[in-house]
């Protein structure tokens, strides 16, 4: 038999070489590693912080909430940070964004791992209303500051061989109703970065880009948007936080959280949109909506 003699052997081969150069995640890759997490001063930015912080990171942190962000740092610092700062930002502003850069260069004097998370902008979860306001305030902070942070970072990335973790969301890869410009922004994200990741690649620039692709995670702001109005089950900020370090930290392209129900919902995407469509539909209660 062709399938005994040769198949199982050469896939026994092929899983036990796969198994011999797998390396696997330890604390000790983070240990003393100069880390800078965007939008940390909640939600799943304040619990990517404490991950890095229990594994003993130099971490940076910023957002515009100065007093959330001096609780943070103080948390960081109890859990173990080898370092924790931070300074105040306002991702509307590009000049800003750029200082965020400039002051962990100042403090930290080099940044191992760049890590892109903040969100917010003037839209918040409904009807599309028609105006560009939304959609620009949108796309400032949500993209355009993202890349302004990554140009400015990037000789203090290259001088370190460090790498670029992206927060993502599902709705960057399938339609957001009632999230229109948020979607829109994240949509930006992915073309970008994966882009880039690619270009990179092709130009021998060793920066890998880890982009974390999300469903529901249950923080303050998504659940005060969400709750009672769509029929999914948020996952916990704190799991969700450990998968996109972890993933970041083995410089993986993409993370998926909660996996089974992010993976499922894209394979059917490409093969089966109505369907999709469908789905995205049924989940949306929209006599709460609209
Ligand atoms: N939660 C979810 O269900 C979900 C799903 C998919 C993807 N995601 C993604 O996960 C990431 C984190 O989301 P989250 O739920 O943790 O959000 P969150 O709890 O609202 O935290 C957002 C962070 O961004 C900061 N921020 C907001 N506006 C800012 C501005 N103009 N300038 C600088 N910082 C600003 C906030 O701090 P300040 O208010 O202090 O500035 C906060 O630290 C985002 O990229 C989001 O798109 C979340
Ligand atoms: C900043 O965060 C604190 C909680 O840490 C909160 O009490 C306060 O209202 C926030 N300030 C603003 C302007 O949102």
């Amino acid at each position: 038999m062709v399938v005994l003699k040769i198949v199982l052997p050469v896939l026994a081969a092929v899983l036990a070489f796969y198994a011999y150069t797998w390396e696997s995640f330890s604390e000790e890759m983070v240990r003393g590693k100069r880390v800078l997490v965007t939008g940390s001063s909640t939600g799943i930015g304040e619990q990517m912080a404490y991950e890095f912080a229990w594994m003993g990171a130099h971490l940076m942190l910023t957002a515009r909430n100065e007093t959330s962000l001096q609780k943070v740092v103080q948390n960081c610092l109890k859990l173990g940070a080898a370092s924790a700062s931070y300074v105040v930002s306002d991702m509307n502003d590009l000049a800003s964004a750029r200082n965020v850069v400039e002051e962990t260069k100042n403090v930290l004097g080099g940044l191992d791992l760049l890590v892109l998370n903040h969100y917010g902008g003037k839209s918040g979860f409904g009807p599309y209303q028609g105006d560009m306001e939304s959609v620009i305030s949108s796309m400032t902070v949500n993209f355009f500051s993202y890349v302004q942070v990554t140009v400015s970072a990037l000789s203090m990335l290259q001088e370190s061989r460090g790498n670029i973790i992206v927060v993502s969301s599902m709705n960057g890869r399938i339609p957001g109703p009632f999230a229109v410009p948020y979607a829109a922004s994240k949509a930006a994200l992915e073309g970008f970065y994966s882009s880039l990741r690619t270009e990179l690649r092709l130009r021998k620039i060793d920066m890998p880009i880890t982009v974390a692709v999300l469903g529901y995670i249950d923080t303050d702001t998504a659940v005060g948007f969400l709750d009672g109005k769509i029929s999914l089950k948020a996952s916990p900020k704190e799991l969700c936080a450990q998968a996109i370090v972890r993933g970041g930290v083995m410089r993986v392209r993409e993370v998926f959280y909660p996996y089974w129900i992010t993976k499922p919902v894209l394979l059917i995407r490409d093969w089966l949109p109505g369907v999709l469509e469908q789905i995205i539909g049924n989940s949306y209660f929209l006599e709460k909506i609209l």
